[in-house]
């Protein structure tokens, strides 16, 4: 028997309203994936253009079936593997499967989430939810319950609050419509997790778009004016770091540096810099970066340079974020 609150939040989705909940990865937006109306309010509130498809969020891998045909063998392993966890799978959706949770396409996302409060959520609802990252679009994706009304208010009837999440980015995404399973977004889930799953030749990816170096001040407006403005954000390898913040300082702009904790160890930052810290690890790292970013537009500095991360397998996600964050997209689009 589920708690009150969890029997409240389904009851809730039943009736077409919308309920924040915590995942490992981000707190999701959750909506009944059969009711359009209910999903069509995630993309209003979202300011997320009606393409861009939502993750259907099951509670048991059985269910998949009811979504996606023609499930072919990769998928079921992958499932088996790592299900509940963060991982979610591109599938060709059954003709059943409303076009709005699917962004128009013919496919299907799904993803069985592997934390106790969204489990308890999903099994009480019973059926699929369509989940979002609980954010504005072109925002970082919530980590903690706060933001979510930070970001939403009143405009979410309900958000269940599970604490910080365990993973911090959102979840990796890998296409199955293909000859071979290929993945559309590094995440929570390690790509080697997917190698030592499928084999070396199993499993199709990209690298991050290179981040190291670029100056891609965000453009001011490229987000629609009714979003907070996020500060610009520069990444930049540590040697060139102190320069880069010195030259914009003289410039009269009010700059802070986000690095890695102890990353600078004889390279002392001057004292004028404001700086922020990140945990050394990848995965700490990645915990804690979206909680970091919120937390220094606060701030409302001009500009925050972020010290380039190592670039190795460990760190895809991490480096995948920051250049979207620096180009101004924090929201995970599709490749
Ligand atoms: O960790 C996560 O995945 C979180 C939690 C809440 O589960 N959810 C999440 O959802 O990140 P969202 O909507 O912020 O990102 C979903 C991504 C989008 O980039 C979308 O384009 C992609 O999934 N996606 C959804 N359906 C797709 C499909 N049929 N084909 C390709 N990409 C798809
Ligand atoms: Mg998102």
């Amino acid at each position: 028997m589920p708690n009150k609150l969890i029997q409240l939040a389904a009851e809730r989705l039943r009736a077409g309203g919308l309920v924040a909940f915590p995942t490992e990865t981000v707190y999701g937006l959750g909506a009944d994936a059969r009711n359009e109306d209910a999903m069509r309010r995630v993309f209003a509130i979202k300011g997320r253009p009606a393409n861009h498809p939502l993750i259907v969020h099951l509670a048991d891998a059985a269910q998949a079936d009811a979504w996606a045909r023609d499930i072919p063998q990769a998928a079921q392993s992958l499932m088996a593997r790592f299900w509940p966890g963060p991982l979610t799978l591109v599938l060709p959706a059954r003709d059943q499967v409303s076009r709005v949770v699917t962004g128009g396409q013919d496919s299907v996302a799904l993803r069985m989430p592997n934390h106790p409060m969204a489990l308890a959520l999903l099994r009480a609802f019973g059926g699929g939810l369509a989940a979002p990252s609980a954010n504005r679009f072109g925002a970082v994706s919530p980590t903690a319950a706060w933001q979510v009304r930070a970001d939403f208010g009143n405009q979410v009837d309900m958000v269940l609050d599970g604490g910080s999440c365990r993973y911090g980015l959102e979840s990796t995404i890998v296409s199955l419509l293909g000859p071979r399973p290929r993945v559309l977004r590094f995440g929570a889930l390690p790509v080697q997790a997917l190698r030592d799953a499928l084999g070396d030749d199993g499993i199709e990816h990209g690298t991050p778009t290179a981040a190291a170096g670029v100056e891609t001040p965000r453009v001011p407006g490229s987000l629609p004016a009714h979003y907070a403005p996020a500060t610009p954000l520069e990444i930049h390898a540590t040697e060139a770091l102190t320069a880069r913040a010195l030259a914009l300082q003289e410039r009269g702009l009010r700059v802070a540096v986000l690095r890695r904790n102890r990353s600078l160890r004889g390279m002392p930052l001057p004292q004028s810099l404001p700086q922020f810290l990140l945990p050394a690890r990848a995965e700490r790292y990645g915990r804690s970066l979206y909680a970091r970013l919120r937390e220094l537009d606060r701030f409302a500095f001009d500009r925050v340079l972020v010290e380039s991360p190592p670039a190795d397998e460990a760190w895809w996600a991490v480096n995948d974020r920051l250049a979207r964050a620096a180009a101004g997209n924090a929201e995970d689009g599709r490749p």
